[in-house]
């Protein structure tokens, strides 16, 4: 088995990234250290953490005109879909499929952290701190003016 840890070599010197990234690191392990049991519920948090993960990384692209942008997001939407896939292999009871699915998105993280990732990190630490302001999702229409 092919599981994640932290490594120096993961550290962009980009701290909401890295926070991140660290929480990633620490929700797949549980995922792959998970018994059967525990499998479906840790893929799954696996899979809400990495919707805000890469949702945060397209956003902060989107915001400051990041020149690599367009690849960058869509390999996450490739690899998030993959993800979603595995949520229903979960439910379907197929973990060992869930499994190997966890294994190569351990090895997927570490090169795309290392190589698409630090070349964001290193933008992100050129803007200014507004780029980093979360853009809040629209209130409902509904809602009543004060
Ligand atoms: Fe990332
Ligand atoms: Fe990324």
């Amino acid at each position: 088995m092919n599981t994640v840890q932290w490594t120096e070599a993961l550290w962009l010197g980009f701290d909401p990234m890295d926070k991140i990234h660290r929480e990633f690191v620490d929700l797949l392990a549980a995922a792959q250290n998970a018994d059967d049991t525990r499998l479906p519920l840790a893929w799954q948090a696996v899979v809400a953490h990495t919707e805000d993960h890469f949702g945060r990384e397209d956003e902060w692209m989107r915001r400051t005109h990041f020149t690599s942008a367009e690849n960058h997001i869509l390999q996450h939407r490739v690899v998030l879909n993959l993800m979603r896939d595995g949520v229903g292999m979960a439910r379907a009871g197929e973990l060992d499929r869930v499994r190997e699915m966890a294994d190569e998105l351990a090895t997927w993280f570490a090169k795309h952290t290392q190589s698409l990732d630090a070349a964001l990190a290193l933008h992100m630490r050129r803007q200014p701190a507004t780029a980093l302001t979360r853009v809040r999702p629209k209130a409902a229409s509904h809602a009543t003016a004060p």
